[in-house]
């Protein structure tokens, strides 16, 4: 007997509460921050789903890990069990900690990149595309045809394309210091790529002589998929699967905040002794020592336990599962997903949703904030906001107009969600008389995170 309902495989050892608000007080507050999400306090919000990444909930064995912490300056028992647990999946010869993801991608690129270098990525996040693109070198995104269809159900939307690849390296091979494999692809929906093609990616950039990297955020829920949807893979474990997918690698960055389950760290990890001595420098003058990077003794234990149960097949079951339980939810009720549902969030479609705000009036923010109004729901806007100013001064509209639904890691129970998936009902049910916003004030940069807005107002 197999039942439906998804049981989350623990139990609640510590809670925290969550405010209680009104419409009224939303409404209120959501003005205050000038209509920006991310200058919302947190304690007004009820349902965060800004970010899945240092939001998670740490087990009852990675606080007894934090106690066990040694803050010994240098070659403390608590970076070699942080080391080993890494080498246990990620067998690369050198491991650099950092204390997050975007440190370990700022020191990787200020070794590889620089003006006249081209950094080809199934698609870059953005802190990585930013971290290219500081050195003066150019971040080309060359996705699968399928990953830019939004109502595409296929299995590894995250795939590169290997053709656009190929071309790129026959002509700049000598400019390409790296290609960038993004797992799962974050900016295009949470989607899998497939162990096909990391091997095929791999044997590609080998035959040139340039090394791969794996931005490895969400590793475990990448090789759940391949577990569940790649031939040949249903019967192996996601510790082989996630060494399989590493022999293929060079090395790889991480941001420990994502499917490790700490609140914070990282690493950079490569086989290219020289890269690694080079890299270390940098560390020692950003970071720290080669043996805590940017991180205390306690965090590098908590890491270390996240990791093993990042990679529990009841874990991976639960947390993929509840993922699609909400994509699913709201795809039978006629709400515009992207699909299939990613592994760490869900992704509304704005465009679809609201084809009356045209895309410079900021659909998929009118969307983020009517969740927030509405519910005290907080998702993240990808779309115009985020990437419609170009670095010229103009503004078009992105390629897609999406709110991000971000699960925190085994933070919000199944009662949540579905009070989530009441929201995007009420939500879907008003959709029609949403209106747009405008910006009235935006820094020359990055602007979605501190971008002041207001309501256009037809009348
Ligand atoms: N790479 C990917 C694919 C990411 O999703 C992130 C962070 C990073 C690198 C950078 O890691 O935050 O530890 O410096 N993503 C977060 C998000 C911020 O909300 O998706 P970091």
């Amino acid at each position: 007997m197999t039942y439906q309902t998804i049981i989350e495989p623990f139990r609640i050892h510590s809670v925290e509460p969550i405010p209680m608000t009104t419409i009224a007080e939303r409404q209120h507050a959501i003005r205050e921050a000038h209509y920006n999400l991310f200058q919302l306090p947190a304690r007004h919000v009820m349902i965060d789903l800004l970010t899945d990444s240092g939001t998670g909930a740490m087990s009852r064995d990675q606080w007894a890990a934090i106690q066990h912490g040694d803050e010994s300056y240098a070659g403390s028992p608590s970076w070699e069990i942080f080391e080993t647990a890494i080498r246990d999946l990620f067998s690369f010869r050198h491991i650099i900690p950092t204390h997050q993801g975007r440190a370990a991608e700022r020191i990787l690129f200020s070794v590889l990149g620089g003006p006249g270098k081209v950094v080809p990525a199934n698609t870059h996040f953005d802190t990585t595309r930013a971290n290219v693109e500081y050195t003066g070198a150019e971040a080309v995104d060359l996705l699968c045809p399928e990953g830019l269809d939004p109502q595409l159900e296929a299995p590894f939307k995250g795939n590169i394309d290997l053709n656009a690849l190929h071309q790129l390296l026959q002509k700049r091979s000598q400019d390409v210091p790296a290609v960038i494999l993004t797992i799962t692809n974050n900016s295009g929906g949470g989607q899998p790529v497939s162990m096909e093609n990391i091997r095929a990616t791999s044997n590609l950039c080998h035959s040139y002589g340039v090394p791969l990297y794996l931005d490895s955020c969400r590793f475990a829920e990448n090789a759940w998929f391949i577990h569940l949807r790649e031939p040949g893979y249903a019967t192996k474990s996601v510790v082989d699967i996630v060494r399989e997918m590493y022999s293929y690698a060079d090395g790889m960055t991480m941001s420990a905040k994502k499917d490790p389950m700490a609140n914070i760290g990282g690493w950079l990890a490569t086989n290219d002794e020289a890269l690694a001595e080079r890299a270390r420098t940098m560390l020692i003058l950003t970071e720290g020592f080669p043996t805590y990077g940017g991180l205390a003794g306690r965090d590098l234990e908590a890491i270390a336990q996240g990791l093993h149960e990042a990679v529990s097949h009841d874990y991976l079951h639960y947390r993929i599962s509840s993922t699609a339980y909400l994509g699913d939810a709201l795809d039978e009720m006629g709400f515009p997903v992207v699909r299939p549902s990613g592994g760490h969030a869900i992704y509304l479609d704005a465009r679809r949703l609201l084809p009356q705000i045209p895309a410079l009036e900021y659909p998929g923010q009118a969307l983020a904030i009517a969740l927030y109004e509405l519910g005290g729901v907080r998702g993240c806007e990808i779309g115009t906001v985020m990437f419609g100013r170009a670095p010229d001064g103009s503004e078009h509209p992105s390629s897609l107009e999406l709110v991000r639904l971000a699960i925190p890691r085994r933070t919000y129970t199944q009662s949540h969600i579905d009070y989530v998936i009441e929201v995007c009902a009420e939500v879907l049910s008003v959709a029609e008389r949403l209106v747009g916003y405008r910006i009235t004030k935006e820094p020359a940069s990055l602007r979605h995170f501190t971008a002041q807005f207001e309501r256009i107002d037809h009348n």
